[in-house]
Formats: C-alpha cells, sequence, structure tokens
C-alpha cells in the first residue's frame, strides 16, 4: 500500500512538512485543486510527478470563485477518499486548509473589495467569464496565494479548464511567478463526458446527454478541414439534437481565445447546462480553409 500523505491544514504546518524538501533540493510539483477528485486529478498528480521530486495537492472549495447564486454550499466535499486517491497516486504533501486560513477573517465578496486580489483583465469577461462574472478573479487570486505558500517549481492544471489554463498562463507571465505552468490532457469517462468533480451532480439520464458535449466538439474536428463556418455547423448540429441541454456557449477560437485561424491550430469550447448543472469541455481543432486544401 502506498503511505499516507502528510496533510497540512495550517500555513504554519505547510512550510515546516516542506522546508526538508526544500533544504534537500528537491523539485516541488504543485496540483491545486477543490477536491472531489477523480481520475482526471490523478493524471495530473503523475504528470506533476514527472516533472518533479515530490508532489503537493491543495484541496480547497474557494469561495471566492463561486458567484453568489452558485454550488459552493452543495460543492462536494469528500476528504477521506481525497486522501486516498492522493496516496494511490504517489503525493507526499496535501494542503487542505480552512476558509479563514486563505482568507482572513473568513470570506465575503465585499471583504474582498477592500483587499488586494488579483485583476485577470479582458480575456476573463469572455467565455465562462461572460457567464460567471468575477469567477476567474476568485480562481486567480486563490491560485496566487497558493503558489506564495507552495512555492513550487512547477504546477499542473488541466486542459479541461482551458480558459482558466490560459488565464493562469498569462498571470505567471504578466506577473512575473518563478512557476512551470504545465497543461495536462483532459481524462473522459468511456462515452467521451470530461471528468469533472461536478459530474456527480448527474444522475443517468443527465450523465447520457452530457455525452453530447464531447460528440459535438468532434464533429466539429472533422469537418475542421472544409474551414470554422462547416466546424460550427457540425457541431451546433449535434448540440441541437440533445433537448435536454441548455447551450450557455459553442467558441471556436485560436490556441490563446482569439479569433480563430483561417489555417492551423485552434480550440473549440463548449458550456451547456444539464438540468442544474452546468458543465464545460473543449478540443483542440486544426483548421484548414478549403481553398488552401490543393483539391
Ligand atoms: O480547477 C480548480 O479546481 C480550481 O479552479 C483551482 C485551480 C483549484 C482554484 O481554486
Amino acid at each position: 500500500m502506498s503511505p499516507a500523505p502528510t496533510l497540512a491544514n495550517t500555513r504554519e504546518e505547510l512550510a515546516h512538512v516542506l522546508a526538508d524538501a526544500r533544504k534537500q533540493g528537491r523539485r516541488v510539483g504543485f496540483v491545486p485543486t477543490m477536491g472531489a477528485l477523480h481520475d482526471g486529478h490523478a493524471s495530473l498528480m503523475r504528470e506533476a510527478a514527472r516533472h518533479a521530486d515530490v508532489v503537493v495537492v491543495s484541496i480547497f472549495v474557494n469561495p471566492m470563485q463561486f458567484g453568489p447564486s452558485e454550488d459552493l454550499d452543495r460543492y462536494p466535499r469528500t476528504l477521506p477518499e481525497d486522501l486516498e486517491l492522493c496516496a494511490a497516486n504517489g503525493v507526499e504533501f496535501v494542503f487542505a486548509p480552512a476558509v479563514d486560513e486563505m482568507y482572513a477573517g473568513g470570506f465575503s465578496h465585499e471583504s474582498m473589495r477592500d483587499g488586494v486580489t488579483v485583476q485577470p483583465g479582458r480575456l476573463a469577461t469572455i467565455l465562462d467569464g461572460e457567464s460567471r462574472p468575477g469567477h476567474f478573479d476568485g480562481v486567480l487570486t486563490v491560485v496566487a496565494k497558493l503558489f506564495g505558500l507552495v512555492q513550487p517549481d512547477v504546477a499542473v492544471f488541466g486542459q479541461k479548464d482551458y480558459q482558466q489554463l490560459t488565464l493562469i498562463r498569462a498571470m505567471v507571465r504578466d506577473l512575473c511567478l518563478p512557476v512551470e505552468i504545465v497543461g495536462a490532457e483532459t481524462v473522459r469517462e468511456p462515452g467521451g463526458l470530461a471528468m469533472s468533480s461536478r459530474n456527480r451532480y448527474l444522475d443517468p439520464a443527465d450523465r447520457k446527454a452530457a455525452t453530447v458535449l464531447s460528440r459535438a466538439l468532434r464533429a466539429a474536428q472533422e469537418r475542421a478541414a472544409d474551414g470554422v463556418a462547416a466546424a460550427r455547423w457540425a457541431a451546433m448540429s449535434v448540440l441541437k439534437s440533445e433537448p435536454a441541454i441548455e447551450l450557455d456557449y459553442l467558441a471556436l477560437t485560436s490556441v490563446d481565445l482569439g479569433e480563430p485561424p483561417d489555417n492551423g491550430e485552434g480550440r473549440i469550447l463548449v458550456a451547456a447546462r444539464v438540468g442544474s448543472t452546468r458543465l464545460i469541455d473543449n478540443m483542440r481543432i486544426e483548421f484548414t480553409t478549403p481553398d488552401q486544401r490543393g483539391t
């Protein structure tokens, strides 16, 4: 059996348990999470281990990234199972702070206005940022705090949250943070549904309906050789075939979430509600303008 990770609940405990690793000059890999861990997280842990000598996982349901009417209270909290998954994937340290350890005096959206937070800029106002105002301020602020506490050499984030990954790379670049960011491939369930902690909310019918997201993205990939409009049309036809979902957005973009290129690599991203659960997914897509194919 793999040894249980050392659990730190406070900043002092974290500093204490990491001190030896630092003294020994071990390269620290970090996987920030909100818990309710699944195989997608396990793959991030294994990716971190490929880039580092010691892996730290944080488990913290960050109130700042939830809007007032979002699922903060019902977000799954499964610490004992999470620790087992960390142990099985070679994680040495888990940092699981309480809210007032990360936000002195507790958290409220009002008190945040008086404090210092990370402003993510224009990229945080599109796609998920448009549907979830303030969400990425919360994500980047807590990730910056966690980077300050863990001081990782490398941090691993899933490509499943592609806009989050793009914004974290931008924060690291713009604030000159000394950490390497690795984006790890999305892990999918057998039907193609991207793994997510929120999949636990889905009943069997919702789960089946939710596979339409990845099917739509794949349909777009298959038509991308006919250009951006054809790819969009293919994805929309698949999405429209599933009445149980409510589409939030379907976006075809460049790799950095700008306008899609006529030729070359881009991204296709989708967000939709299945019942009361909001799901997101995205894939790489390779566009070709029809008249550039030489056919
Ligand atoms: O992706 C997540 O689980 C969260 O947004 C993160 C990066 C842990 C910040 O709370």
